[in-house]
């Protein structure tokens, strides 16, 4: 992978484009020049990135010009208002938001699950959401080996998935209340901290919240499995960055939990935790800040002979969204699928 590229991030001030920053350093990812993109708000702040000090430029028209690459985290209004044009621009698009994910002809990539998708892409590549990688890094090596017929999922979503604004606000809550006073909300509908609350994003005519569906179709997607039953219920829960999941899986045969153990051991991206004894499992904390999703508590389900349960907790930042858009990245540069401009771009 020794191409060096043109790399923008848009949403750099943002807790997800803050750790692309991180993982484009520790992953020593082939950069020729780097630009900060953001909103006009944060327009000349500074940020550190491999000792030198870069700028944040406002996005704009000309922002694309000789970018080979777009990191984009800036919400799905911000990715429909440039995506399109950073890739008239000649740069492909790995965007954050679900803005693209499910349009046909816009791959959405998890390089454990589906790297082959990427072959197919035109310019914009979709990063899927947070809570559909960590679900589908634990349970798409099952599915491997025996096609999942039914899941069912309840999620525990941490502030972070919310953005940077989002984390501060459950640490000003929880100031408050420790404080005797009353908590205020802005980012959240409600006060966060010392609660929990479904998931406000909005709410379909069968009662189910967007957050839920994206389980449902970005799964189906991914797997390439139109007829994968799920049903999911989504939480936030007062945890600042790491999403936890309950997961039933329904099999065609049963499915021996030795097996499913054996595989999730091996995984890629996968770490086990399970101390029966300690009764020790996966936690927030535990996965804050790590690569891997880490699985445990995996049992038969007393109710149904055909049927798994695990748990697992993910670093939503991390592979529920940076991690997993710079392996999209990897992935692109060692498959030849971004064509690198002949000049450096006129950055930083
Ligand atoms: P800014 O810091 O200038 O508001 P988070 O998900 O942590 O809230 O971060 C969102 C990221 O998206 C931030 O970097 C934010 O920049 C950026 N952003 C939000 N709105 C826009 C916009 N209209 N144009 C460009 N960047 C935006």
């Amino acid at each position: 992978m020794s191409t060096k590229i043109n790399v923008a991030i848009l949403g750099a001030t943002g807790a997800v484009g803050q750790e692309l920053l991180k993982l484009l350093a520790e992953r020593n990812f082939p950069i020729r020049n780097l630009k900060l993109l953001a909103s006009p708000r944060s327009a000349g702040s500074k940020i550190h990135f491999g000792g030198e000090k870069l700028t944040v430029e406002s996005v704009e028209e000309k922002s694309f010009n000789g970018v080979d690459l777009v990191l984009a985290s800036a919400g799905g209004a911000t990715s429909k208002a440039w995506a399109s044009k950073a890739v008239a621009a000649g740069a492909v698009v790995i965007d954050n938001s679900s803005a693209f994910r499910m349009h046909s002809d816009v791959p959405l990539i998890v390089p454990e699950i589906n790297p082959e998708a990427a072959a197919k892409h035109q310019g914009i590549i979709a990063n899927p959401n947070c809570t559909t990688i960590l679900m589908g890094m634990a349970v798409y090596p099952l599915h491997k080996l025996q096609p999942i017929k039914r899941i069912i999922v309840s999620t525990y979503q941490s502030a972070s998935g919310a953005g940077a604004r989002a984390m501060e606000e459950v640490k000003t809550q929880a100031q408050a209340i420790l404080n005797g006073q009353t908590p205020t909300a802005e980012i959240f509908p409600y006060p966060l901290a010392f609660n929990l609350f479904p998931h406000n994003s909005p709410l379909n005519s069968q009662g189910y919240c967007e957050e839920e569906m994206k389980m449902v179709n970005e799964t189906r997607k991914i797997f390439a499995a139109p007829e994968l039953r799920i049903s999911a219920t989504c939480v936030r829960v007062p945890v600042l960055r790491a999403h936890s999941e309950a997961v039933n899986l329904e099999f065609e045969q049963p499915f021996a939990v030795e097996q499913a153990r054996e595989l999730l051991t091996t995984a890629d991206g996968v770490k086990l935790v399970e101390d029966w004894q300690a009764n020790y499992f996966p936690m927030p904390v535990d996965a804050t800040n790590k690569d891997e999703v880490l699985v445990g508590r995996i049992r038969q389900d007393l109710s149904h002979p055909c049927s798994l349960e695990l748990w697992l907790c993910g670093d939503q930042i991390r592979k529920g969204a940076a991690l997993n858009a710079v392996q999209i990245a990897e992935l692109l540069l060692q498959k030849n699928l971004i064509k690198p401009t002949a000049s450096p771009a006129a950055v930083v």
